[in-house]
């Protein structure tokens, strides 16, 4: 199975987190996968992908414009059905705790959903996420004044979050074998 994590970062928060996920899906031996900034993500590698986790820094509540610009792309490939049934997930970091973590997953989700995708969340039930709340993908908060880009938790949650992508693609693909 091939899985793509695409990314937008400006300070590498968001960078550290889609590094963990990229990780935690690998954790998988029957995994390939490819990692990308938004600014080298090749759209034409979409159609061969089985699952797509993309994510950003949350930019006032909403999706980086560098990252949407990205999405806005892929017109053609939902004219044509190409990411029907892939796999979905999201990520997003923000500075503040309430700084439009949960608002940004849903924006990083609907286009998702349009293109026919089967959007995968991080239940309440795995462990690193017990606490942490964080259902629609992997959301952490990064304050500006820390001294680290992404806390140890904040990676954990980046690997299950992959990792999860990873079991449900397997099993998905299997089943249509
Ligand atoms: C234009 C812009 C808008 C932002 N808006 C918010 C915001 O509304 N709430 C918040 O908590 N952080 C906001 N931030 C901060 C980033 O979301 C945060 O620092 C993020 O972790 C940066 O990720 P990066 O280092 O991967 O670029 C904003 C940053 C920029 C540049």
């Amino acid at each position: 199975m091939k899985i793509y994590v695409v990314y937008d970062s400006e300070g590498e928060h968001t960078k550290y987190l889609a590094e963990a996920i990229a990780e935690g899906a690998s954790e998988n031996a029957d995994a390939e996968v490819l990692i990308d900034h938004v600014d080298q993500a090749d759209i034409r590698k979409l159609k061969d992908m089985d699952a797509i986790i993309w994510g950003c820094p949350g930019h006032f509540g909403t999706i980086s414009s560098g990252l949407k610009a990205w999405i806005d792309r892929l017109g053609y490939l939902w004219a044509e059905g190409e990411l029907i049934d892939k796999v979905g997930a999201v990520f997003c970091t923000t500075a503040t705790t309430h700084g439009g973590l949960e608002m940004t997953m849903h924006n990083l989700i609907t286009p998702m959903f349009h293109q026919g995708m089967i959007v995968v969340g991080l239940p309440g039930n795995v462990p690193e996420n017990a606490l942490y709340g964080s259902y629609y993908g992997a959301g952490v908060t990064c304050p500006v004044d820390s001294d680290v880009l992404m806390t140890e938790e904040g990676l954990q949650l980046g690997r299950a979050l992959g990792r999860r992508v990873s079991q449900v693609t397997g099993n998905l693909t299997a089943g249509r074998q």
